[in-house]
Protein backbone atom coordinates (compact mmCIF):
# COMPACT_ATOMS: atom_id res chain seq x y z
CA UNK A 1 0.00 0.00 0.00
CA UNK A 2 0.88 3.71 -1.06
CA UNK A 3 0.17 5.35 1.99
CA UNK A 4 0.75 9.48 2.31
CA UNK A 5 2.92 11.08 5.04
CA UNK A 6 -0.07 13.53 6.28
CA UNK A 7 -3.92 12.68 6.37
CA UNK A 8 -5.86 15.87 6.73
CA UNK A 9 -8.46 15.10 8.95
CA UNK A 10 -11.51 17.51 8.71
CA UNK A 11 -14.02 17.63 12.18
CA UNK A 12 -17.93 18.04 11.13
CA UNK A 13 -19.14 17.20 13.86
CA UNK A 14 -20.44 20.60 15.20
CA UNK A 15 -22.16 20.60 12.04
CA UNK A 16 -23.06 17.23 10.35
CA UNK A 17 -23.17 15.92 14.19
CA UNK A 18 -25.52 18.59 15.56
CA UNK A 19 -27.93 19.01 12.82
CA UNK A 20 -29.86 16.48 13.40
CA UNK A 21 -30.90 16.48 17.06
CA UNK A 22 -33.85 17.12 17.64
CA UNK A 23 -33.57 18.89 20.92
CA UNK A 24 -31.56 22.26 20.62
CA UNK A 25 -28.40 22.37 21.82
CA UNK A 26 -27.38 25.49 23.63
CA UNK A 27 -25.42 27.74 20.91
CA UNK A 28 -22.74 28.09 24.07
CA UNK A 29 -22.43 24.25 24.04
CA UNK A 30 -21.66 24.22 20.04
CA UNK A 31 -19.33 27.04 20.86
CA UNK A 32 -17.30 24.90 23.36
CA UNK A 33 -17.22 22.02 21.23
CA UNK A 34 -15.67 23.70 18.15
CA UNK A 35 -13.20 25.42 21.15
CA UNK A 36 -12.51 22.22 22.17
CA UNK A 37 -11.57 20.68 18.52
CA UNK A 38 -9.46 23.82 17.57
CA UNK A 39 -7.37 23.20 20.65
CA UNK A 40 -6.99 19.42 19.26
CA UNK A 41 -5.50 20.47 16.81
CA UNK A 42 -7.63 20.29 13.52
CA UNK A 43 -6.75 22.64 10.43
CA UNK A 44 -10.50 22.31 9.29
CA UNK A 45 -13.77 22.60 11.38
CA UNK A 46 -17.03 22.58 10.07
CA UNK A 47 -18.77 24.15 12.39
CA UNK A 48 -21.83 25.89 11.33
CA UNK A 49 -24.58 26.10 8.18
CA UNK A 50 -25.98 29.19 6.54
CA UNK A 51 -28.86 27.13 5.31
CA UNK A 52 -33.11 28.24 5.90
CA UNK A 53 -33.35 27.79 9.70
CA UNK A 54 -37.14 26.30 8.26
CA UNK A 55 -35.68 23.65 6.89
CA UNK A 56 -32.36 22.64 9.82
CA UNK A 57 -33.80 24.45 12.59
CA UNK A 58 -30.84 23.29 14.80
CA UNK A 59 -28.28 25.20 12.66
CA UNK A 60 -30.20 28.71 13.13
CA UNK A 61 -27.82 30.41 15.06
CA UNK A 62 -24.50 29.21 12.62
CA UNK A 63 -23.85 33.59 12.83
CA UNK A 64 -23.92 33.18 16.93
CA UNK A 65 -21.68 29.85 16.90
CA UNK A 66 -19.04 31.98 14.52
CA UNK A 67 -18.97 34.60 16.24
CA UNK A 68 -18.18 33.60 19.56
CA UNK A 69 -15.74 30.47 18.82
CA UNK A 70 -12.18 31.08 19.54
CA UNK A 71 -10.39 31.30 16.16
CA UNK A 72 -6.84 29.61 15.89
CA UNK A 73 -4.64 30.97 13.14
CA UNK A 74 -3.96 28.05 10.68
CA UNK A 75 -7.78 26.41 11.27
CA UNK A 76 -9.98 26.85 8.54
CA UNK A 77 -13.86 27.41 9.95
CA UNK A 78 -16.50 26.04 7.13
CA UNK A 79 -19.89 26.60 7.12
CA UNK A 80 -22.95 25.12 4.74
CA UNK A 81 -24.10 27.45 2.43
CA UNK A 82 -26.91 26.55 -0.12
CA UNK A 83 -27.37 29.57 -2.33
CA UNK A 84 -26.49 33.04 -1.72
CA UNK A 85 -28.51 34.07 0.87
CA UNK A 86 -26.48 31.14 2.65
CA UNK A 87 -23.20 32.91 1.31
CA UNK A 88 -23.82 36.51 2.81
CA UNK A 89 -24.79 35.48 5.71
CA UNK A 90 -21.17 33.10 6.18
CA UNK A 91 -18.95 36.02 4.33
CA UNK A 92 -20.52 38.73 7.55
CA UNK A 93 -19.84 35.67 9.80
CA UNK A 94 -15.92 35.48 8.46
CA UNK A 95 -16.35 31.74 7.40
CA UNK A 96 -13.00 30.74 5.77
CA UNK A 97 -14.63 28.12 3.41
CA UNK A 98 -18.52 27.63 2.11
CA UNK A 99 -19.61 24.44 1.24
CA UNK A 100 -21.93 24.13 -1.62
CA UNK A 101 -23.88 20.49 -1.45
CA UNK A 102 -25.64 18.78 -3.68
CA UNK A 103 -25.86 15.26 -4.58
CA UNK A 104 -25.81 12.49 -7.30
CA UNK A 105 -29.17 11.57 -7.55
CA UNK A 106 -31.94 13.48 -8.27
CA UNK A 107 -34.31 12.30 -5.80
CA UNK A 108 -32.03 13.42 -2.37
CA UNK A 109 -31.73 16.31 -4.65
CA UNK A 110 -34.99 17.49 -4.74
CA UNK A 111 -35.70 16.11 -0.77
CA UNK A 112 -32.47 17.87 0.94
CA UNK A 113 -32.02 21.41 -1.11
CA UNK A 114 -35.73 21.23 -2.97
CA UNK A 115 -34.18 21.34 -6.38
CA UNK A 116 -32.86 19.25 -8.83
CA UNK A 117 -29.25 18.80 -9.92
CA UNK A 118 -29.18 20.83 -12.50
CA UNK A 119 -31.34 23.65 -10.77
CA UNK A 120 -28.22 23.26 -7.61
CA UNK A 121 -25.49 24.23 -9.79
CA UNK A 122 -27.09 27.24 -11.29
CA UNK A 123 -27.50 28.27 -7.55
CA UNK A 124 -24.26 26.80 -6.77
CA UNK A 125 -22.64 29.45 -9.75
CA UNK A 126 -22.98 33.11 -7.99
CA UNK A 127 -21.88 31.01 -4.86
CA UNK A 128 -19.01 30.10 -5.79
CA UNK A 129 -17.79 32.88 -8.51
CA UNK A 130 -18.54 35.23 -5.63
CA UNK A 131 -16.71 33.06 -2.85
CA UNK A 132 -13.62 33.55 -5.47
CA UNK A 133 -13.40 37.14 -5.59
CA UNK A 134 -13.91 37.74 -2.33
CA UNK A 135 -10.79 34.84 -1.78
CA UNK A 136 -13.30 32.43 0.51
CA UNK A 137 -12.40 28.98 -0.60
CA UNK A 138 -15.05 27.00 -1.60
CA UNK A 139 -15.71 23.07 -1.17
CA UNK A 140 -18.41 20.89 -3.01
CA UNK A 141 -19.98 18.14 -1.39
CA UNK A 142 -21.76 15.26 -3.11
CA UNK A 143 -24.20 13.15 -1.13
CA UNK A 144 -25.78 9.79 -2.33
CA UNK A 145 -22.33 9.06 -4.03
CA UNK A 146 -22.41 5.60 -2.94
CA UNK A 147 -26.08 5.40 -2.59
CA UNK A 148 -29.11 6.79 -1.99
CA UNK A 149 -31.93 6.30 0.47
CA UNK A 150 -34.83 7.35 -2.17
CA UNK A 151 -33.30 6.14 -5.61
CA UNK A 152 -30.75 3.15 -4.07
CA UNK A 153 -28.15 2.42 -7.02
CA UNK A 154 -26.63 5.37 -7.95
CA UNK A 155 -23.89 4.71 -11.08
CA UNK A 156 -20.31 5.87 -10.75
CA UNK A 157 -20.99 7.70 -13.80
CA UNK A 158 -23.48 10.16 -12.34
CA UNK A 159 -21.07 10.89 -9.52
CA UNK A 160 -18.74 11.69 -12.37
CA UNK A 161 -20.72 14.16 -13.90
CA UNK A 162 -21.48 15.84 -10.70
CA UNK A 163 -17.39 16.04 -9.64
CA UNK A 164 -16.63 17.63 -13.41
CA UNK A 165 -19.64 20.21 -13.11
CA UNK A 166 -18.52 21.20 -9.31
CA UNK A 167 -14.79 21.41 -10.97
CA UNK A 168 -16.00 23.86 -13.60
CA UNK A 169 -17.63 26.61 -11.54
CA UNK A 170 -14.60 26.80 -9.16
CA UNK A 171 -14.67 24.26 -6.66
CA UNK A 172 -11.11 24.04 -4.47
CA UNK A 173 -12.14 20.58 -2.93
CA UNK A 174 -14.78 18.62 -3.46
CA UNK A 175 -15.99 15.63 -0.86
CA UNK A 176 -17.31 12.29 -1.78
CA UNK A 177 -19.97 11.59 0.75
CA UNK A 178 -21.45 8.25 1.05
CA UNK A 179 -24.66 10.07 3.13
CA UNK A 180 -26.25 6.41 4.17
CA UNK A 181 -22.91 4.62 4.96
CA UNK A 182 -23.82 2.10 2.58
CA UNK A 183 -20.79 2.07 0.11
CA UNK A 184 -18.17 -1.28 0.02
CA UNK A 185 -14.62 -0.85 -0.31
CA UNK A 186 -13.86 -1.95 -3.95
CA UNK A 187 -16.90 0.24 -4.95
CA UNK A 188 -15.34 3.31 -3.10
CA UNK A 189 -12.09 2.54 -4.97
CA UNK A 190 -14.19 2.60 -8.13
CA UNK A 191 -15.96 5.95 -7.33
CA UNK A 192 -12.61 7.44 -6.16
CA UNK A 193 -10.76 6.46 -9.50
CA UNK A 194 -13.57 8.10 -11.89
CA UNK A 195 -13.82 10.76 -9.23
CA UNK A 196 -9.70 11.39 -9.83
CA UNK A 197 -10.43 11.31 -13.34
CA UNK A 198 -11.89 14.41 -13.24
CA UNK A 199 -10.69 16.15 -10.31
CA UNK A 200 -7.21 16.21 -8.50
CA UNK A 201 -6.96 13.17 -6.47
CA UNK A 202 -5.56 15.83 -3.61
CA UNK A 203 -8.46 17.74 -3.49
CA UNK A 204 -11.07 15.11 -3.33
CA UNK A 205 -12.06 13.93 0.03
CA UNK A 206 -13.94 11.06 1.53
CA UNK A 207 -17.05 11.56 3.97
CA UNK A 208 -18.33 8.29 5.10
CA UNK A 209 -21.07 7.98 7.27
CA UNK A 210 -20.99 4.81 9.17
CA UNK A 211 -24.44 3.45 8.99
CA UNK A 212 -23.16 -0.02 7.81
CA UNK A 213 -19.95 0.00 10.14
CA UNK A 214 -18.13 -0.02 6.79
CA UNK A 215 -16.56 3.32 7.11
CA UNK A 216 -12.97 2.32 8.31
CA UNK A 217 -13.08 -0.17 5.64
CA UNK A 218 -13.95 2.70 3.13
CA UNK A 219 -11.25 4.95 4.08
CA UNK A 220 -8.24 2.06 4.43
CA UNK A 221 -10.24 1.28 1.00
CA UNK A 222 -9.45 5.42 0.09
CA UNK A 223 -6.25 5.69 0.96
CA UNK A 224 -4.94 2.83 -0.87
CA UNK A 225 -6.32 4.84 -4.07
CA UNK A 226 -4.45 8.09 -2.79
CA UNK A 227 -7.21 10.03 -1.50
CA UNK A 228 -5.41 11.55 1.79
CA UNK A 229 -8.33 14.00 3.28
CA UNK A 230 -11.67 12.50 5.53
CA UNK A 231 -14.23 13.60 6.71
CA UNK A 232 -15.36 12.48 10.61
CA UNK A 233 -17.66 13.46 13.63
CA UNK A 234 -16.39 13.51 16.96
CA UNK A 235 -18.18 10.79 18.91
CA UNK A 236 -19.51 9.81 15.71
CA UNK A 237 -22.37 12.58 16.35
CA UNK A 238 -24.84 12.78 13.53
CA UNK A 239 -27.33 11.76 10.80
CA UNK A 240 -28.77 13.68 8.01
CA UNK A 241 -32.27 14.96 8.18
CA UNK A 242 -33.02 14.13 5.01
CA UNK A 243 -32.03 10.82 5.13
CA UNK A 244 -33.90 8.44 7.55
CA UNK A 245 -32.05 5.79 9.28
CA UNK A 246 -28.55 6.77 8.75
CA UNK A 247 -26.40 7.33 11.76
CA UNK A 248 -23.35 9.30 11.98
CA UNK A 249 -20.16 10.30 10.35
CA UNK A 250 -17.65 7.59 10.97
CA UNK A 251 -16.57 8.72 14.43
CA UNK A 252 -13.12 10.69 14.37
CA UNK A 253 -11.26 9.08 17.60
CA UNK A 254 -11.55 5.92 15.38
CA UNK A 255 -10.39 7.60 12.64
CA UNK A 256 -7.46 8.70 14.19
CA UNK A 257 -6.67 5.73 16.34
CA UNK A 258 -6.03 4.01 13.03
CA UNK A 259 -3.96 6.99 11.06
CA UNK A 260 -2.12 6.79 14.09
CA UNK A 261 -1.48 3.26 14.56
CA UNK A 262 -0.50 2.88 10.76
CA UNK A 263 2.42 5.74 11.27
CA UNK A 264 0.60 8.47 9.31
CA UNK A 265 0.44 11.98 10.52
CA UNK A 266 -2.45 14.16 11.04
CA UNK A 267 -1.58 16.77 14.23
CA UNK A 268 -4.27 16.12 16.32
CA UNK A 269 -3.86 15.35 19.57
CA UNK A 270 -6.38 11.90 19.88
CA UNK A 271 -6.81 12.40 23.86
CA UNK A 272 -8.01 15.69 23.60
CA UNK A 273 -10.51 14.73 20.72
CA UNK A 274 -11.57 11.66 23.19
CA UNK A 275 -12.17 14.77 26.39
CA UNK A 276 -14.57 16.72 23.42
CA UNK A 277 -16.26 13.00 22.28
CA UNK A 278 -16.80 12.66 26.01
CA UNK A 279 -17.76 16.43 26.56
CA UNK A 280 -20.79 16.69 23.61
CA UNK A 281 -21.83 13.07 24.40
CA UNK A 282 -22.81 14.35 27.99
CA UNK A 283 -24.02 17.45 27.11
CA UNK A 284 -26.37 16.06 24.43
CA UNK A 285 -27.15 12.94 26.43
CA UNK A 286 -26.45 10.65 23.99
CA UNK A 287 -23.90 7.85 24.37
CA UNK A 288 -20.32 8.25 22.97
CA UNK A 289 -20.50 6.11 19.30
CA UNK A 290 -17.11 6.25 19.39
CA UNK A 291 -15.27 2.81 20.12
CA UNK A 292 -11.89 3.83 20.49
CA UNK A 293 -13.83 6.93 22.85
CA UNK A 294 -15.26 4.46 24.69
CA UNK A 295 -12.16 2.30 25.05
CA UNK A 296 -9.92 5.01 26.36
CA UNK A 297 -12.59 7.00 28.43
CA UNK A 298 -12.59 3.58 30.45
CA UNK A 299 -9.43 2.91 30.62
CA UNK A 300 -8.29 6.22 31.84
CA UNK A 301 -11.02 6.07 34.63
CA UNK A 302 -10.02 2.44 36.01
CA UNK A 303 -6.28 4.40 35.74
CA UNK A 304 -7.19 6.71 37.91
CA UNK A 305 -9.68 4.12 40.39
CA UNK A 306 -6.59 2.24 40.47
CA UNK A 307 -4.08 4.92 41.61
CA UNK A 308 -3.34 5.08 45.52
CA UNK A 309 -4.91 7.44 47.19
CA UNK A 310 -3.16 10.61 48.41
CA UNK A 311 -3.35 11.42 52.23
P1 LIG B 1 -36.54 26.59 -0.53
O1 LIG B 1 -37.71 26.59 0.40
O2 LIG B 1 -36.70 25.95 -1.85
O3 LIG B 1 -35.92 28.05 -0.74
O4 LIG B 1 -35.33 25.94 0.23
P2 LIG B 1 -36.47 29.46 -0.97
O5 LIG B 1 -35.39 30.21 -1.67
O6 LIG B 1 -37.85 29.41 -1.59
O7 LIG B 1 -36.61 30.08 0.52
C1 LIG B 1 -37.60 29.66 1.42
C2 LIG B 1 -37.39 30.39 2.73
O8 LIG B 1 -36.12 30.06 3.30
C3 LIG B 1 -37.38 31.90 2.60
O9 LIG B 1 -37.87 32.44 3.83
C4 LIG B 1 -35.93 32.23 2.49
O10 LIG B 1 -35.61 33.53 2.89
C5 LIG B 1 -35.31 31.24 3.44
P3 LIG B 1 -39.38 32.95 3.97
O11 LIG B 1 -39.53 34.00 2.91
O12 LIG B 1 -40.26 31.75 3.71
O13 LIG B 1 -39.45 33.46 5.37
N1 LIG B 1 -33.93 30.89 3.08
C6 LIG B 1 -32.90 30.99 3.91
N2 LIG B 1 -32.79 31.38 5.19
C7 LIG B 1 -31.56 31.36 5.74
N3 LIG B 1 -30.45 30.96 5.08
C8 LIG B 1 -30.52 30.55 3.80
C9 LIG B 1 -31.79 30.55 3.18
N4 LIG B 1 -32.19 30.21 1.94
C10 LIG B 1 -33.51 30.43 1.89
N5 LIG B 1 -29.43 30.15 3.17
C11 LIG B 1 -32.99 25.66 0.66
C12 LIG B 1 -34.08 25.76 -0.39
C13 LIG B 1 -31.74 25.18 0.00
C14 LIG B 1 -32.77 27.03 1.28
C15 LIG B 1 -33.48 24.67 1.74
O14 LIG B 1 -33.86 23.49 1.11
C16 LIG B 1 -32.43 24.38 2.77
O15 LIG B 1 -32.04 25.24 3.56
N6 LIG B 1 -31.95 23.14 2.80
C17 LIG B 1 -30.89 22.75 3.73
C18 LIG B 1 -30.85 21.31 3.88
C19 LIG B 1 -29.73 20.94 4.81
O16 LIG B 1 -29.12 21.76 5.50
N7 LIG B 1 -29.49 19.63 4.83
C20 LIG B 1 -28.45 19.07 5.68
C21 LIG B 1 -27.07 19.45 5.25
S1 LIG B 1 -26.51 18.54 3.83
C22 LIG B 1 -25.84 17.10 4.49
O17 LIG B 1 -25.93 16.84 5.68
C23 LIG B 1 -25.09 16.21 3.57
C24 LIG B 1 -23.56 16.29 3.75
O18 LIG B 1 -23.17 16.02 5.10
C25 LIG B 1 -22.89 15.25 2.83
C26 LIG B 1 -23.51 13.86 3.01
O19 LIG B 1 -23.30 13.25 4.09
O20 LIG B 1 -24.23 13.46 2.12
C27 LIG B 1 -23.02 17.68 3.36
MG1 LIG C 1 -22.86 14.08 5.95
Amino acid sequence: MNLPNYVKVVEVGPRDGLQNEKTMVPTEVKVALVDRLTDAGFVNIEAASFVSPKWVPQMADGAQVMASIQRRPGTLYSVLTPNMKGFEGAVAAGADEVVIFGAASEAFSQKNINCSIAESIARFEPVAAAAKEKGVRVRGSISCSLGCPYQGEVPVSAVADVVRRLRDIGCDEIDIADTIGVGTPVRVQEVMRAAAAEFPLDRLSGHFHDTYGQALSNILASLDVGIAIFHASVAGLGGCPYAKGATGNVATEDVLYMLHGMGLRTGIDLDKVVRAGDYISQAIGRPNSSRVGRALLTKWASAADAAPACV
